[in-house]
């Protein structure tokens, strides 16, 4: 790395995430003062004098709250620019707006444009974000995106069962399970998934799958309503699977997802610390430090 010297500023709703990058970095850590004025606006302010840094690495977790937490980011790289400091970097370890990535229907924004677009237009050096829907989907951006791969931490989950298949709930999620594999050589295997895009509404197209006294894990990036793993949960039940885990990167755990998701037979969740949830277990804030180290050369 340069002897830049650079400052982790976190919102205070990351700051685990920012503390951790900037000690294993060593760089300095600062909280960023934010409020939201009475009538909704949103206010930052850093709190110690950042002139004095080479570059700034900016941590939000972006949910809940999507639209006023990208909104503080968009304020904090502005006033930074502003201030003169040359690379901003952002975090953003869940990337709202990053499914709409193109335009199902006609009439429809490429909202992952928009919010790359903003952030490409005020400055941003790069940004950096946690298993993205879709990495191809950066393409539509003009800015340096980097996707983080959380998949060899979901290897410690695999451990010790025997009998294990890995399963994606949709062939655009297959990729995943060919990297877990790449790191546990588990077998996997795929079901079709179609989407209603005016409804929501999730159905699956049975197919045969070697489940039979199998505990299938069904990796997938976000669950977010819960409708993808319970179909699927229900698939591979009535295949003969004897457990189903589910294991995501961003649980957003909509209207009690985790609940249904229960009741329907899974036996366990796992979650990475991207959206802290009761089932977190799976910590991103090394490999996003790996991930900066590698830029900031
Ligand atoms: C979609 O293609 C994603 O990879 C997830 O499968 C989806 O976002 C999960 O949403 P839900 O939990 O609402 O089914």
């Amino acid at each position: 790395m340069t002897n830049s010297k650079y400052l982790v500023a976190s919102f205070e709703w990351s700051s685990d995430i920012g503390s951790e990058i900037a000690n294993t970095l060593g760089f300095t850590h600062t909280i960023l003062e934010s409020k939201q004025f009475p009538d909704g606006e949103s206010y930052v302010r850093y709190p110690i004098d950042i002139t004095t840094f080479d570059g700034l690495i900016i941590v939000q977790r972006a949910y809940p709250g999507q639209d006023s937490r990208l909104m503080q980011v968009m304020l904090a790289v502005h006033a930074a620019r502003d201030m003169g400091i040359r690379e901003v970097h952002v975090v953003l370890p869940y990337l709202p707006y990053s499914r709409q990535d193109r335009r199902f229907r006609d009439g429809e924004p490429v909202s992952l444009a928009v919010v790359l677009s903003l952030l490409s237009s005020l400055g941003v050096s790069s940004i950096i974000t946690v298993d993205v829907h879709k990495p191809e989907a950066f393409k539509v951006g003009n800015v340096r995106c980097v996707n983080v791969e959380p998949f060899r931490l979901y290897a410690n989950n695999l451990r010790n069962v025997d009998n294990a298949v890995l399963l994606s709930p949709d062939l655009g999620s297959l990729w995943r399970v060919k990297r877990v594999n790449e790191f546990t050589g588990v077998p996997y295997s795929y079901l079709e998934k179609f989407r209603d895009r005016i409804t929501g509404e999730v159905t699956m197209k049975p197919k045969e799958l070697d489940v039979r006294g199998k505990e299938v894990f069904i990796i997938d990036d976000i669950i977010a309503t819960g409708g993808t793993i319970i179909e699927a949960t229900k698939i591979l039940k009535s295949m003969g699977a004897v457990k189903v885990h589910a294991i995501a990167t961003h649980c957003l755990l909509l209207n009690m997802a985790d609940s249904r998701m229960l009741e329907a037979g899974v036996s366990t969740i796992t979650c990475s610390n991207t959206i802290p949830t009761k089932y977190t277990t799976i910590n991103i804030s090394p490999l996003i430090a790996d991930a900066l180290k590698a830029l900031i050369t």
